[in-house]
């Protein structure tokens, strides 16, 4: 007799896909509570007290439960409500798309695998690739977050120095302190050393980054590598790329651009100025789940010469040296400027430090084949637009005082007389309203407001509503 679960239920598919329909319609979508203690219904332990036993359970009744008591306590990401850390704004299409890729257990290591899948994430990263100018033949592979793509990058960097003749035996990676945590996470799990540069105006500059290199700092010498920030999370500012890249191209040292949030913005003509030098890179990151509108987890790490990133992160196992063997009527991939990523034979999984992947790229593929990258350019010079209303409204704001003018989607401001504490009970008073999730931070050592727009939807009304709150 076969095993019950492996067998399809029309009932609990129907039960199911019912209730992902209904998620999906929700227009708006609700914020929801998270975490805050005060909102939680009893419990969570309880809640979930007896369920996971040796006879199973009804599905209809766990589905309720996660739906009435669970799913409630999470604040909805895709929310045009939640400007809080970096949210989502994944389209209708990605999310749909989403659901195929888990109902076909679609996955993505190699080539041998599954071409179809890894062909066409490879299109969105050639697609990537040349919205940063990088040459043809640069690719790589989607992993899961900014955080697995800064330490996948800096692996690469790290190792690939001796071959440009920058062997040492501590090796250093420079980069300022706005650079994203994860990137100094990444550099502890390498051990590597972080060289520290100065930020000017919180941004790293060739200039800066030049002086360092030549003092006689500690360290100086054994940096094989650069970080800049496209996109800092806390404020949004974009380094100077093209002087940076310039430093690294003459020093033969690797340069690593973290846009996780910002390289959305490379889509918009406005915008794109900003990121002039990133054709430079030896690597990139962006984030698809962040600032191009797909589910989570989606990140894009893109190398310019992949064969680097190959010679690094390929696992050798017996049993997996048939990935490595040429298939019939196959060419060689990743070898350098002249292959086209789409068609080659391609294994995403010598491209990181992972092996088995979910093929978390075709969200995007599918949102980005339906409806056109003219849809995604307005979605973002949208987002963009509402960031500098929400900026004018609050510079016109008697009680409230802008930081400074955003470069992308972030607003720093801050209402005059309030501590951290005055913050954190105004934004927990504003989730507990549902008026909308914001945290706050801080900036140059005093706490602010920080409003992140990633949603089209967050308009300066929604922003209007959240001042309003402050007065
Ligand atoms: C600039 C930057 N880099 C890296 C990350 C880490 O990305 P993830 O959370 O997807 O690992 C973030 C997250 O906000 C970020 O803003």
């Amino acid at each position: 007799m076969r095993n019950p679960m492996f067998v399809f239920d029309e009932k609990m598919a129907d039960l199911v896909l019912g209730y992902c329909r209904e998620r999906l319609a929700l227009d708006p979508v609700p914020l929801d509570y998270g975490g805050y203690a005060a909102s939680l219904p009893s419990s969570l332990r309880d809640v979930l007290a007896g369920l996971i036993s040796a006879d199973g359970n009804d599905p209809a009744r766990v589905l309720e439960l996660f739906s009435d008591r669970l799913a409630t306590a999470v604040i909805s990401a895709d929310s045009p409500r939640n400007l809080s850390f970096i949210p989502a704004a994944p389209t209708k299409a990605s999310l749909l798309f989403d659901m195929v890729v888990s109902s076909g257990s679609l996955h993505g290591t190699s080539w041998l695998e599954a071409a179809g899948a890894v062909a066409a994430e490879n299109q969105v990263l050639a697609f990537l690739a040349e919205l940063a100018d990088l040459p043809r033949g640069a690719g790589g592979c989607f992993v899961s977050g900014g955080s697995a793509a800064n330490l996948s990058a800096l692996m690469v960097a790290r190792d690939t120095a001796a071959l440009r003749g920058n062997a040492t035996l501590r090796p250093r990676v420079a980069c300022t302190d706005e650079a994203h945590s994860s990137v100094g996470k990444a550099l502890h799990v390498l051990g590597v050393e972080p060289f520290l540069v100065p930020a000017v105006d919180h941004r790293l500059s060739g200039e800066v980054l030049e002086a360092a290199l030549s003092s006689d700092q500690p360290g100086a010498a054994d940096v094989v590598g650069v970080v800049a920030t496209a996109g800092t999370t806390n404020a949004g500012l974009v380094d100077d790329l093209a002087g940076v890249g310039s430093v690294a191209r003459r020093r033969g040292i690797w340069f690593h651009v973290d846009g996780a949030y910002g390289c959305g913005a490379l889509l918009s003509p406005a915008a794109r100025p900003l990121f002039d030098g990133i054709e430079l890179v030896d690597s990139f990151v962006v984030d698809p789940h962040k600032w191009l509108f797909a589910p989570y987890d989606c990140a894009a790490l893109i190398y310019r010469q992949p064969a680097l990133a190959k010679a690094v992160h390929t696992q050798d196992a017996a049993y997996l040296d048939v990935i490595h063997e040429a298939l019939p009527g196959s060419v060689d991939a990743g070898s350098g400027e002249e292959t086209d990523i789409s068609d080659a034979p391609w294994n995403p999984t010598d491209y990181a430090y992972h092996l088995s992947r979910r093929a978390r790229g075709l969200p995007l593929w599918f949102s980005l084949a339906v409806h056109g990258t003219d849809a995604y350019r307005d979605a973002v010079e949208t987002v963009l637009a509402n960031a500098r209303g929400a900026a004018a409204l609050i510079s016109a704001t008697p009680y409230l005082e802008l930081v400074r003018q955003p470069t992308l989607s972030i607003v720093l401001f801050r209402r005059s007389g309030w501590s951290r504490s005055d913050y954190e009970t105004w934004s927990a008073k504003l989730l507990a309203d549902q008026v909308a999730f914001v945290t706050p931070t801080s900036w140059e050592g005093e706490p602010a407001a920080r409003l992140a727009l990633l949603h089209p939807d967050t308009t300066v009304d929604i922003v209007r509503e959240i001042v309003e709150t402050m007065a």
